[in-house]
């Protein structure tokens, strides 16, 4: 006999309506925040429970789910949450990074389908358990790069392969640069007192918010910010790096541990030649923003979460395709470059492409929507994951290892094998 779940989902289906799913969350701080905002636009979506060990985080969350009239139970500690919640099909972490595999793994071994936000973890050997744990518990395991989901990013790797718009790739650059800011404060009065924070493996309040800067809890600015982007190199690329070399350092910021600037030089050994590529983060200035970059044969093309900056330039030998001359240019750039705009054809025959209408219409929802849409689909009807967590630990191993190239000043050599799990 079907349960009350599996009765609700039936009678859903028959409706044509998306069935409702039973979702909690573990982390409800900014991006936890961010993620929950972005689910409840998304039909279906019920949150039964939240889990934060900071009451100010807790309050947040349980006062906007109960507006939005999903009144919750909140929770302090992850292991009560899943010992009470017993009717939850799937569950959110957006915890700080080094708690991803304790939190990821205890649920999906619960039976809990997971969406866990990036990096999927500061330790590789952490990083594989998830993987494994996904796999061993048959649950689906979601990893936060939601540029993964973003039809932009489709709409850009399309014409490189079908139409070959590039020509050959040989090089790509990448960077996040970002100004000057302070260390991350907490209103007064709402500390966590010195037990919490010990139980909770932190050491003062300083270091509960500013986790990005320490190396116990995190891989630092090239992980947290070069993840999405270190990401998309080796998926454009289809291939992951053969080798790595990184400078770096803490020359600003004197008090963190982390290297504030990080530059890296990429080699990906592909059949018919070595692709090149160059990868900074900086925390001292925003020059440039953020994008990814692409260069070829026949032109380059620009790809970043700021589709404003997303463009493509032709070459001037390369042969003209219709669509060129009818394309948004952007004045006082490079010849010849025109915004990357879904819906523009891009395609070779210069005729309006079908697929590119739908993208264009999901391209007006924010990114993470997408990410976790494409999530509740695969939960709800197996399709596929744009990141799983196979995908995640690829980009883990290309990224965290330029810390220790960094650390060494030694070129690192990958091996194939060890972006498998
Ligand atoms: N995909 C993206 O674009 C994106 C953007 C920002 C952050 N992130 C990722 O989201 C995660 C959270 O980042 P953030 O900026 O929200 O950090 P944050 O410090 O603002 O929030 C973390 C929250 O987790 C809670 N927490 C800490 N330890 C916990 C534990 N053991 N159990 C339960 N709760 C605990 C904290 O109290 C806090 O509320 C990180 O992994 C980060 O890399 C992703």
């Amino acid at each position: 006999m079907l349960g009350p779940a599996a009765l609700g989902q039936q009678a859903a289906a028959q409706a044509g309506k998306p069935a409702d799913l039973n979702v909690a969350i573990i982390g409800t701080g900014s991006q936890g925040m961010n993620l929950l905002n972005n689910c409840l636009k998304i039909p279906g979506i019920r949150f039964k429970a939240v889990c934060d060990i900071w009451p100010y985080s807790q309050t947040y969350a349980g006062n906007l789910l109960k507006k939005y009239g999903q009144p919750v139970n909140v929770y302090t500690d992850y292991q009560d949450l899943l010992a009470k919640e017993k009717d939850l099909d799937a569950v959110i972490v957006a915890t700080p990074d080094w708690m991803h595999a304790e939190h990821a793994v205890a649920c999906l071994k619960a039976g809990k389908h997971v969406y866990c936000e990036k990096e999927m973890s500061n330790s590789l050997d952490q990083a594989k358990q998830m993987v494994l744990a996904a796999r061993q518990s048959g649950k689906l395991l979601q990893i936060g790069h939601q540029r993964r989901s973003n039809p932009l990013y489709e709409h850009a790797l399309n014409p490189i392969y079908k139409d070959k718009v590039l020509g050959d790739i040989t090089n790509f650059q990448g960077q996040w640069n970002r100004p000057v800011s302070d260390s991350l404060g907490w209103p007064k009065g709402r500390e966590l007192d010195a037990a919490t924070l010990t139980k909770y493996g932190y050491d003062t309040m300083e270091a509960f918010r500013n986790w990005r800067w320490y190396k116990k809890f995190s891989g630092g600015p090239i992980s947290d910010l070069g993840s999405h982007q270190i990401d998309i190199f080796s998926w454009f690329l289809k291939a992951t790096p053969t080798a790595i070399q990184a400078t770096g350092g803490h020359d600003f910021y004197k008090n963190r541990e982390w290297y504030d600037n990080v530059m890296t030089l990429f080699e990906y050994g592909m059949p018919s030649r070595t692709v090149r590529g160059f990868y900074e983060v900086l925390n001292t200035s925003s020059y440039g923003g953020f994008y990814e970059a692409f260069l070829g044969t026949e032109g380059s093309l620009v790809v970043s979460e700021d589709s404003k900056r997303s463009l493509f330039m032709r070459e001037d030998q390369a042969p003209r395709r219709e669509w060129e001359d009818q394309s948004e240019k952007i004045k006082n750039l490079d010849k010849d470059t025109i915004s990357l705009k879904i819906g523009e054809t891009l395609t070779a025959d210069g005729k309006k492409d079908p697929q590119a209408q739908k993208l264009l219409a999901e391209s007006k929802k924010p990114p993470h929507q997408l990410h976790l849409e494409n999530f509740f689909n695969a939960v709800r009807n197996g399709t596929p994951l744009s990141c799983p967590p196979e995908v995640g630990y690829e980009t883990a191993v290309a990224v965290l290892r330029i810390n220790e190239a960094v650390a060494s000043g030694q070129k690192v050599q990958f091996k194939p094998e060890e972006f498998k799990v």
